[in-house]
């Protein structure tokens, strides 16, 4: 038997278990959503939609907070309204609410963001104060409880994709500071599309089922074991900053895997890479200064650029904290377990410059040929050979060598990158990579992101043009 067909053998057979272990696991899964049919149908009638605390005042928010021991966390006790404001300004981008809820600049936190899901399509509502088409009319309570708990004013339950899973772990005081901060905006009317959810996902009760597996309700509680800067990281990064949202992988049920968290998922065509401690397949060979250079530039010079919705995440919410916080998301960041992938070396660490460019230049080529594509396209900033311009200064055209996305074992960024380009406005640079979407076709995209893995990054990772195809399709 030659080792190509033992291989397909294999390949057949794991796939039939594969197909049995999924067999197993929809029997199991239809069972288990009869039970929790039966549950949800109870929790529904049996929870009281409006409780005592929703008239419950800023003041109780507090005491609540202290009898939780949430005072490890830096609090602003005491702090004057505007300070109070200002407070709920930076926490507000700390939670990134931005990215989310302005479709339009010109209309900061107005909504209308359409979030695609496995399940249809949600477009987020507007958060300014405007008492028709806003949360004008809100009570701090209801805020506190879509906040904590996942519910709307009318007692609705909230689909996920609003991070309330997260963000129920924020103290009630820094929910009051976003509150407060919200309440300052200019009030826009404007009423966001509704959304177009397939059915039976319209039925927002069924949140029950989703809550009842994958959510816990409650405050971030300090490890006492655990120094007050590890504690400020953690409660930062699985509550307001959401990193899990992108970074950890999901079950069947559409939860966090809790297991493997942190080790990288894919959304909507991009690649929230591992970010574990793990040294091949996670951040474990990046410094801690370069892990919070990139988190507030968007730049690790020699690693890492940070492109689509991370370029987002830098330029709406990281760039903005504070080193000391942002020192704290990297301590806690270390001391995640780390998840081994398959990868043999760190992203990072592949690739070399081109030197074959004179070999071939001035022959006639036919068809669709990934280098010339690369020299025609990419070449005026990224050089011919690969290396960049600019080295590590702001702004640089980065070196395609020793560069994550075109190192990573999965080359959708990387046909992302180029279907989309970069960009990213921080203090520190306007960054603009153009899109090549409108001139380029399918088939030459690939061609440029297969030549680009075999000569400066990952030869294994090959993109095919059905797959191009697929990644165009996603919104941006
Ligand atoms: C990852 C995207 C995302 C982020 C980040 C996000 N939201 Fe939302 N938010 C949503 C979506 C989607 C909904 C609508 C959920 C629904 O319709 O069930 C929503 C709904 C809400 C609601 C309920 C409003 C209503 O009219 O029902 C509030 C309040 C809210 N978000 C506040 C915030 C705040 C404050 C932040 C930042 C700390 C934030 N959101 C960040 C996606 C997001
Ligand atoms: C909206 C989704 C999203 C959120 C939220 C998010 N990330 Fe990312 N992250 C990504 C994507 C996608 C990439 C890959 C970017 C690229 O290829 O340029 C990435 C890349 C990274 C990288 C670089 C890894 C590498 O090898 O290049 C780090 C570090 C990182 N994220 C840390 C964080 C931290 C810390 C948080 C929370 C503060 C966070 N991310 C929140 C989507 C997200
Ligand atoms: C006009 C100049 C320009 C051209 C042309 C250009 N790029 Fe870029 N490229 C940039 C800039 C600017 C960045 C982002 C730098 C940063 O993040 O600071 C970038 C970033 C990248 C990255 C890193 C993305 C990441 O997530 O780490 C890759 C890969 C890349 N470009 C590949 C290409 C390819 C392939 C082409 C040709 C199809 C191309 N570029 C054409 C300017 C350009």
């Amino acid at each position: 038997m030659t080792n190509q067909t033992s291989r397909a053998r294999q390949a057949g057979s794991s796939a039939q278990m594969l197909r049995s272990r999924f067999l197993r696991i929809g029997t199991l899964a239809a069972a288990f959503s009869l039970f929790a049919l039966y549950l949800a149908w109870h929790a529904a009638y049996d929870e009281p939609l409006v409780r005592q605390e929703d008239e419950s005042p800023i003041a109780q928010a507090r005491a609540d907070d202290a009898a939780q021991g949430a005072q490890a966390v830096p609090l602003a006790a005491g702090a004057a309204s505007s300070d109070l404001v200002k407070r709920g300004e930076y926490l507000a981008r700390a939670g990134d609410c931005m990215a989310c809820h302005t479709v339009d600049k010109s209309r900061p936190f107005a909504g209308g963001v359409p979030i695609n899901t496995p399940f249809g399509t949600i477009y987020t509502p507007n958060l300014t104060p405007d008492p028709d088409t806003g949360i004008g009319q809100w009570s701090d309570a209801d805020f506190q409880r879509a906040m904590h708990e996942g519910i709307g004013r009318g007692g609705e339950r909230l689909y996920p994709a609003f991070p309330y899973a997260e963000y129920t772990r924020v103290t009630s005081t820094d929910v009051q500071a976003i509150r407060a901060y919200l309440n300052t905006l200019t009030p826009i009317h404007y009423t966001p599309p509704r959304n177009e959810m397939n059915f039976p996902f319209n039925q927002r009760w069924l949140m029950v089922f989703w809550n009842l597996f994958n959510f816990t309700e409650g405050r971030f509680v300090p490890d006492p074991k655990q120094r007050p800067e590890w504690n400020r990281g953690a409660y930062l990064v699985e509550g307001l900053a959401h990193c899990e949202e992108c970074h950890t992988p999901r079950n069947i049920l559409q939860g966090l895997k809790t297991t493997d968290r942190f080790s990288g998922a894919t959304q909507a065509g991009w690649h929230a890479f591992n970010i574990t401690p793990d040294r091949n397949s996670g951040v474990g060979n990046w410094s801690d200064d370069e892990l919070m250079r990139y988190l507030s530039t968007g730049v690790a010079p020699g690693r890492a650029n940070a492109a689509g919705p991370m370029g987002e995440v830098v330029a709406d919410s990281t760039q903005y904290l504070t080193p000391e916080d942002l020192r704290s998301i990297v301590v806690y960041l270390r001391s995640v377990a780390p998840v081994i992938g398959g990868e043999t070396h760190p992203r990072d660490q592949w690739g070399k410059p081109a030197s074959d460019v004179t070999a071939w230049r001035g022959t006639a080529m036919t068809g669709v040929n990934g280098a010339q594509l690369f020299v025609a396209n990419c070449a005026s900033c990224h050089t011919w050979s690969g290396q960049g311009v600019g080295a590590s200064a702001p702004g640089a055209y980065p070196s395609l060598i020793h560069n994550t996305t075109v190192g990573a074992s999965d080359a959708s960024n990387l046909a992302m990158v180029i279907l989309h380009g970069v960009q990213r406005t921080t203090q520190q640079a306007d960054v603009l990579m153009p899109a090549f979407a409108g001139e380029l076709s399918d088939d030459q995209v690939a061609a440029i992101t297969n030549y680009v893995t075999r000569q400066f990054g990952n030869p294994q990772a090959t993109v095919s043009v059905e797959q191009v195809a697929k990644l165009r399709a996603q919104q941006q």
